[in-house]
Parts: C-alpha cells; sequence; structure tokens
C-alpha cells in the first residue's frame, strides 16, 4: 500500500521506518533540504546499537497533492492549522490518521469529515537524531481509533506490522483523554523540574506536585475512574523512569512546546466548567515563561 507521512519529527521517521519495511512510503517535510536528505539516503532506525536503512521517497509538504489513500499526519498540534489550511492537497487521501498529543485540536479535523479520519496515540520513545535518523528509545505500542467514517485504509495495517504493535480501541475520546492526563502531569513537571521521568516518583516532594497536579486536571477531564487514571499515570512514570520527556526535551533544545495543548487545554476546560485550578495555572505559567525566555532569549 501506498502510505503518507506528513511531518519529519520523531513520529513521522520512526513510522516511516517502520512501516517502509513493507508499504510504499512518503514522508511530506516541511525543510525541502530534509525531503532531499531522506529521498537520498532513507530513514535510518537505531534500536539497540544496530542502525537499519528503510528507503522512502520524499518531498516537501508545501505545494504537494499527496495521492496517497492512507495518510499520518504527525506534526505537533500547534503546526497542526497550518497543515488542515492546505486542505486541497488532500483532496485524493480517503483515510487520514492524526497523532497529535492534547485534544484541542480535534475540531480541526471536522473539516475531514468526510474522509475515514482516525486518532492514535503513540506509546514508543523515539528520539530524532538529524534529518534521517531516528532513535527508538523504548518500544510501546500504537492506539487507533475512529472519530469520522470508519477504520478505512488503515485496516491493511496488520498488528505487529514489523515489530510495531498497532492496536485498535473503540473509544477515540477515551485513548486521547488517558493520554492527556499522563502528559500533563509528567511533561511539565519534569520540563520545570529538569529531571528524567522517574525523579518524579523518587523524590517525596515531587511526587506530591505530581499528585497534587493530577487532582486538579482529573475534576476537568471526562475520566471513568481516577484511581486508575492515577495507576496509570504511575505506572507509565515508572516504565519511562529513565526518559527525558518530550517536553523536557523541547526546553532542553529551544523549541517550543505542546504545554497549550496540554495543560492550556485542561485550563480551558476548567474555565468552561468554573473550576479554578491554581496548581495547574501555575505549572502552565511557569512553563510558559520557561519557553519564552528560551526560544526568544
Ligand atoms: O511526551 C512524552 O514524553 C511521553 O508521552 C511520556 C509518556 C510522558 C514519557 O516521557
Amino acid at each position: 500500500m501506498n502510505i503518507g507521512i506528513v511531518g519529519g519529527g520523531a513520529v513521522g521517521l520512526l513510522l516511516a521506518a517502520y512501516l517502509g519495511r513493507r508499504h510504499e512510503v512518503t514522508v511530506y517535510t516541511r525543510r525541502p533540504s530534509q525531503a532531499r536528505e531522506l529521498a537520498e539516503h532513507g530513514v535510518a532506525l537505531k534500536t539497540d546499537g544496530k542502525t537499519s536503512v528503510v528507503a522512502v521517497r520524499a518531498q516537501p509538504f508545501a505545494g504537494a497533492e499527496l495521492d496517497e489513500p492512507l495518510v499520518f499526519v504527525t506534526v505537533k498540534q500547534y503546526d497542526l492549522a497550518a497543515v488542515c489550511a492546505q486542505i486541497d492537497a488532500f483532496r485524493r487521501v480517503r483515510t487520514l490518521v492524526f497523532l497529535q498529543n492534547g485534544m484541542g485540536h480535534l475540531e480541526q479535523l471536522s473539516v475531514f469529515a468526510d474522509k475515514n479520519v482516525l486518532v492514535g496515540v503513540v506509546e514508543h520513545g523515539a528520539l530524532k537524531l538529524d534529518d534521517r535518523t531516528v532513535a527508538h528509545t523504548g518500544v510501546g505500542k500504537l492506539t487507533l481509533a475512529s472519530c469520522y467514517g470508519s477504520l478505512g485504509d488503515a485496516r491493511e495495517l496488520r498488528d505487529g506490522e514489523s515489530g510495531f504493535p498497532i492496536e485498535w480501541a473503540d473509544d477515540w475520546e477515551r485513548i486521547l483523554v488517558n493520554k492527556l492526563v499522563v502528559n500533563a502531569v509528567i511533561n511539565p513537571l519534569t520540563a520545570l523540574l529538569q529531571v528524567k521521568n522517574g525523579a518524579l516518583l523518587e523524590m517525596a516532594p515531587y511526587r506530591d506536585m505530581m499528585r497534587q497536579l493530577f487532582d486538579e486536571v482529573q475534576k476537568v477531564l471526562p475520566l471513568d475512574d481516577a484511581n486508575r487514571a492515577w495507576e496509570r499515570v504511575v505506572h507509565i512514570c515508572r516504565k519511562t523512569a529513565d526518559n527525558y520527556s518530550s517536553m523536557y526535551m523541547d526546553l532542553a533544545n529551544g523549541r517550543r512546546t505542546e504545554i497549550d495543548a496540554i495543560l492550556g487545554y485542561v485550563l480551558k476546560q476548567g474555565e468552561a466548567r468554573g473550576v479554578t485550578l491554581p496548581v495547574a495555572r501555575f505549572v502552565f505559567s511557569a512553563v510558559k515563561g520557561k519557553e519564552r525566555g528560551m526560544v526568544d532569549g
């Protein structure tokens, strides 16, 4: 099958490396130089100290007309509006899969309601090392659920595809909320405190902060069971103890973070319900301040 991947970040490259083993993959990048690099040399995947290279096609997204039936959109949430604005580029696409964090972007997806639209949650550890190299730092799974239409062309992605497990879920809202809770608690705290995920559990004062933030977040998100949600946060923190969160990495590399999509979304839910969330507000502002200092200065 022909598969398109919009975005040449860590997730886009990871998908290209695994799906490219069995399918014809085209990566659509923001920078023409990255597209050239990928088309000439392929995607390099580093796992357990070994590197494998997978050939892919690549071209810049700007001005492209995608003709793959199945396309994954892997750009960060704050870049999604620009991608969705190029709606004509997707005219021939039948099935779109969106892999953004947070939930604030869901309204934007309604412009594609005449297609099969899926959303997904990536639980793999992936680190982009350069424009064509990605390290697979933790094997997890990709969970997908249909949001508009059916699973469409995504049905052809078999579970366990090339060592890259794919799981199917019925309830798209549930998978996104569950991921949002984890990201809302772990990411901003690790980024602010400049620690690996595991430190949040090891140090009693950090664990306390984690619990306070969780207690506020769970008040405004539609969770079935808050205790299980807390257990999930702790479990993922433990499982990824040795990782730096994506928000930590964004700040460390002077990049914009996804704080608006994650805690910003939670705060908006609080406002809509008339619930004040002082801890979440404090953490949100602290990350915004740090982000501004690092991105601008
Ligand atoms: O965004 C991240 O870094 C990850 O989703 C997670 C699970 C918090 C682990 O670092």
